[in-house]
């Protein structure tokens, strides 16, 4: 995938195929600083336009205008940013997205005109702006055959009057916008194409100087004494994969700090003999969608060469139904040598996980972070906008809600407490993998990996919500199916522990 090229520009200096301004909703101002100025180049068009209330700033409307001469642009996009007071981030990139689309057929040079009156610092708005585009204009189609080739967006141009290192943080933008696209592209890649072995081979792909990837088969993992990772694989035939990516910086890092981050990857979750109802199963493909982004933003960390020590371990596997299944009433060891009584082959997430978990452990991992479409419950509770944030170090946890906030995956706190352990309490074993009462599903899983986080901060992110979308969200995640969800949040966690 060719990367998109940054530029910062005075607007003078461009001819861009597109100019696009941000537009308020501000009925006391109905053009904004910016707007005016190219509205006596256009001899009062935007004005009239706003007048017979064409333009009027709402968030995700665009105006697209054709000129002819009047600017050194061949089209104009005035892009509606919403409510002055409700303006962030978030609204920005919505905007953004809506330009990239608007402009889809055309792809080109988009040029963007920072606005100093909004309350977002230039870096951040460019920062949005880039990432509104890049994740906006992406389209899951990559499996028709008559899709019309889209024209590329080639170029983002940041308009502003000084450069203020506005085009690294936008070159950087660009880089992590593009890994999320691939982990979306890994999300919806159809479970018969991406296996575990599949997933395991676009892992390898990824290898570079620093980034080592290595990879455990089925043999490999018995021996490791991973009961549950294998239990869960078993009933397929494309066997489960650990799927290990380590990244040592090129420069000297401060500390001790490994970050330890951990995938769930099923590539296909059927439910096991537990199984699904028919209804949608077919979005099971996306319960990978965690471990796609562990991988891509790992990639993204690498290629950034940010100054942090990364162990990657994402625990691939298919939960199917087969005569090889493991079933309800199975008594798993995990390889922690907790034993684990089966009572819900669906509830495969925690296990692959509790076994992830250890190994990245064993291999040094000082901080954890999982992240996982662990149940269905936390979209229930969150919708598709928030994923649910567990952890055990209030330290560790306001640290990855910190990231989680700047970067715009948003994450919500929700408690963990050693009276929930009674949950998962099992009459035979150390502990059971799903209770019987429909109570706080998402809570006890999180107590559940509890168990398997071994020594020191973990934080578990639970993404059922936002990971993978059935439908539009309305902002500048417009398509169905994988999001990225996690890439940045994980890129600004490195990004902010490396400095
Ligand atoms: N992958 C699912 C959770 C899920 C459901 C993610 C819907 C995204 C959308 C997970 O493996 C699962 O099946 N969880 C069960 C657990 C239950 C059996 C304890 C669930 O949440 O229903
Ligand atoms: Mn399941
Ligand atoms: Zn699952």
């Amino acid at each position: 995938m060719e990367e998109v090229a940054i530029e910062v520009r005075l607007p003078g200096q461009i001819e861009p195929d597109t100019l696009a301004i941000p537009l308020p909703d501000d009925e006391s101002a109905p053009l904004s600083d910016g707007a005016r100025v190219i509205d006596e180049r256009l001899g009062g068009r935007l004005r009239r336009l706003a007048d017979d209330g064409e333009l009027r700033g709402e968030l995700g409307e665009t105006v697209l205008l054709h000129t002819d001469g009047e600017l050194n642009a061949r089209r104009l996009v005035v892009a509606g940013i919403g409510k002055p007071g409700e303006l962030d981030a978030d609204t920005l990139r919505t905007a953004a997205a809506a330009v990239a689309r608007q402009v889809a057929d055309v792809g080109g040079t988009i040029a963007w005109l920072l606005d100093e009156s909004l309350p977002l610092p230039f870096e951040e708005q460019a920062r949005a702006v880039v990432e509104g585009i890049l994740l906006g204009s992406y389209s899951p189609g990559r499996w028709k055959t008559d899709e019309k080739p889209r024209k590329r967006i080639e170029k983002i141009v940041l308009c502003a009057a000084e450069e203020d290192g506005l085009a690294e943080t936008a070159t950087r933008a660009a880089r992590i916008g593009k890994w999320v696209n691939r982990a979306r592209d890994l999300a919806n890649s159809p479970p018969n194409e991406l296996t575990p072995e599949g997933l395991a081979k676009r892992a390898r792909e990824l290898a570079g100087p620093n980034l080592h990837v290595s990879v455990l088969d089925p043999a490999q993992i018995d021996e490791l004494g991973m009961g549950a990772l294998s239990a869960v694989g078993r009933a397929s035939v494309n066997g489960p994969r650990l799927i290990v990516l380590r990244y040592d910086p090129p420069q000297a890092t401060h500390g001790e700090l490994v970050l330890g981050l951990v995938g769930k990857a099923i590539t296909f979750d059927a439910g096991g003999i537990s199984l699904k109802p028919a209804l949608k199963m077919y979005d099971m493909k996306g319960d990978m969608a965690g471990g796609a982004a562990v991988i891509a933003a790992t990639a993204a960390v690498a290629e950034l060469e940010l100054p942090v020590r990364l162990l990657s371990v994402v625990a691939a596997a298919e939960n199917l139904v087969s005569g090889t299944s493991f079933r309800p009433g199975d008594i798993l060891r995990a390889a922690n040598g907790k034993t684990i009584e089966i009572t819900n082959t669906d509830a495969e997430g925690r296990l692959v996980l509790a076994d992830a978990m250890w190994y990245a452990r064993r291999e040094g991992a000082t901080h954890l972070l999982d992240l996982a479409t662990l149940t269905g419950a936390m979209e229930l509770a969150l919708g598709d906008l928030y994923a649910g944030l567990f952890a055990n170090d209030d330290e560790w946890r306001e640290e990855v809600l910190r990231a989680a906030k700047t970067s715009g995956d948003h994450a919500w706190p929700f408690p963990l407490h050693p009276r929930y352990r009674r949950y998962v309490d099992s009459a035979y074993a150390d502990l059971k993998n799903s209770s019987e009462l429909r109570q706080g599903s998402p809570v006890l899983a999180a107590e559940f990996l509890r168990e398997f986080a071994g020594e020191g901060p973990w934080a578990h992110i639970d993404m059922a919500g936002p990971g993978f979308l059935e439908r539009s969200r309305g902002d500048y995640l417009t398509q169905r199916g994988g999001t990225g969800y996690g890439v940045r949040l994980i890129v600004e966690l490195a990004q902010r522990l490396s400095t």
